[in-house]
């Protein structure tokens, strides 16, 4: 079965076609980010305003690429929510303009399960269940994997999401947007000791906090300067590159030595952090359980997950007809 993915969420255009959700076909991405980086973030009508433009494009790309017409496709999978809902909404009557012309079914995706999705491109074995980490701009869960359509949280961030807090720490360094990458980048010439931060307390035992890290940094950097010193931002990107990883690790770890789950993985943007993902290398290794990482070009947003996704779904009987609405949230 070849389903066209579509995922149009935040600020990356993406189509793409994936055959019974693990072989990829094809996988085209239009992002606006280098046009948001001029803000400093994610402006929401710059976001639809480009999706607009590119979507047809895109996904007329994503079908030469796979060799395809849209004869060939047996279905459309497009992500309904959460996400910035003018950007949502976009690739959501796209699809559904498609899968009436086409006459082929909707399957609506939720984003987050397409980032789970990732996974089973890089790792044809892996089957559910399994303990997750989908860390991304707007989340940071954890997550049991009971079957492909059916997921538990364990535990969530109260406040920031991981990757938010990467973007706000690059904002306050002067690193640019998206800040995840560039704070890793600079990262690698720093001393993770020089900047001591906190370790936020939260309640619940698999929740996380990154909001009153975020603002640690802030008050440093704010110090260091107000004292007419220069703050080093190789050494606070390491510091706090660091600290954030701790906490992630510890957690999923955590959560996967009280279920003595012995398949951990890593799923969402954040998850192409290097740091993160040798911490967890190490983690996973003591515990005897097995890691599984997605390949670093399907850890961001992109329609081969959802197109992934939208397989399973489509197994078992989630197909949508054309009063489809999009959502900026929604549970997992
Ligand atoms: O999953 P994603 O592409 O979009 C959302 O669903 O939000 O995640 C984007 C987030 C951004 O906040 C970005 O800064 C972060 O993932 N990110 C990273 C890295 N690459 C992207 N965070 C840490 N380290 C990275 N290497
Ligand atoms: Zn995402």
């Amino acid at each position: 079965m070849k389903i066209l993915g579509i995922e149009s969420s935040c600020d990356d255009t993406c189509a793409a076609v994936v055959e019974d959700g693990r072989r990829l076909l094809s996988n085209c991405i239009a992002s606006s980010a280098q046009e948001q980086n001029l803000y400093g973030g994610v402006v929401p009508e710059i976001a639809s305003r480009r999706h607009i433009e590119n979507i047809s494009g895109v996904a007329q790309s994503a079908l030469d690429d796979a060799g395809l017409s849209m004869e060939d496709i047996d279905a459309v999978a497009v992500t309904f929510a959460p996400g910035l809902i003018g950007a949502v909404l976009v690739g959501v009557n796209f699809a559904k303009g498609l899968s009436y012309a086409a006459e082929k079914p909707l399957i609506p995706v939720h984003h987050l399960r397409g980032h789970v999705a990732a996974l089973y491109l890089t790792h044809p074995e892996l089957e559910p269940p399994f303990l997750c980490l989908v860390a991304s701009g707007g989340h940071s869960h954890i997550v049991w994997v009971e079957s492909y359509t059916k997921f538990k949280v364990l535990g969530r961030t109260v406040d920031d999401a991981a990757g938010e807090a990467f973007d706000k720490v690059a904002r306050t360094l002067g690193l640019g947007y998206p800040g995840g990458p560039a704070v890793s980048k600079a990262a690698l010439g720093g001393n993770p000791k020089a900047y001591p931060l906190p370790t936020p307390h939260v309640e619940g035992k698999y929740n996380v906090s990154f909001s009153g890290l975020k603002t640690a940094v802030l008050n440093t950097v704010n110090h260091v300067r107000m004292r007419g010193e220069e703050i080093s931002v190789p050494d606070m990107a390491a510091s706090f590159q660091q600290r954030i990883t701790d906490i992630l690790a510890e957690k999923l770890l955590l959560a996967a030595g009280d279920l003595g789950a012995k398949k951990i993985c890593l799923a969402g943007g954040v998850g192409s952090n290097l740091a993160l993902r040798q911490k967890l290398e190490k983690g996973a290794k003591r515990l005897s359980a097995r890691l599984y990482l997605p390949e670093l070009k399907l850890c961001g947003d992109n329609a081969a997950m959802v197109a992934a996704q939208g397989y399973y779904e489509y197994l078992d009987g989630n197909v949508a007809d054309l009063s489809l609405n999009g959502l900026p949230t929604l549970n997992i």
